[in-house]
């Protein structure tokens, strides 16, 4: 059973230590669908002002909707197109702080203001993308960037994806 450690208000910390719970909650589990859920529920119930946090997996040239937490969401998305899809097509992690200036993000909760979205790279095989929004403008920088691009790099290594 995984017992929910409060995380640290030093945003370097709290990453390092999600990163730490995400380690033991994967530790003997390679199915990539059940890692993906703990990875998307521990990243919204950790992290203040995150209103979707969630996966779109490639299939078939194509990013489908996988586990999430937040309001239900566009179950398709074209290489290319929004954040997700332009995230996904460059292989390379994108950084929005007003949804709105982005040309072509797709709205799924009217909320969501700012995204940070980063790639799930195996090597050079693209697996999807991790997605984050928040309501607040700006809400993601650097080093949440790092810190979700180390989280999908965990996700990876201990999945069968
Ligand atoms: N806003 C995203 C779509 C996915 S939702 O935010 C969950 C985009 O533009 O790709």
């Amino acid at each position: 059973m995984f017992t929910p450690q409060p995380i640290s208000a030093d945003r370097h910390e709290a990453w390092r230590e999600l990163a730490q719970q995400l380690g033991g909650m994967m530790a003997g589990e390679r199915d990539p669908v059940a890692n993906a859920a703990n990875t998307a529920a521990l990243i919204y119930w950790a992290l203040p002002q995150v209103n979707w946090a969630g996966f779109y997996f490639l299939r078939g040239g194509e990013l489908v909707l996988g586990p999430f937490h937040g309001r239900p969401a566009c179950i398709r998305i074209a290489l290319g197109k929004g954040v997700c899809g332009t995230a996904a097509a460059g292989a390379r992690s994108v950084l929005v702080d007003d949804v709105h200036a982005f040309p072509g993000h797709i709205a799924c909760d009217a909320a969501s203001r700012s995204e940070l979205v980063v790639p799930l790279l195996d090597g050079e095989r693209l697996l999807g993308v991790l997605d984050l929004d928040s309501p607040v403008p700006g809400r993601f920088d650097a080093v949440d960037q790092a810190g979700a691009e180390r989280l999908a790099a965990l996700w990876v290594a201990a999945s069968d994806a």
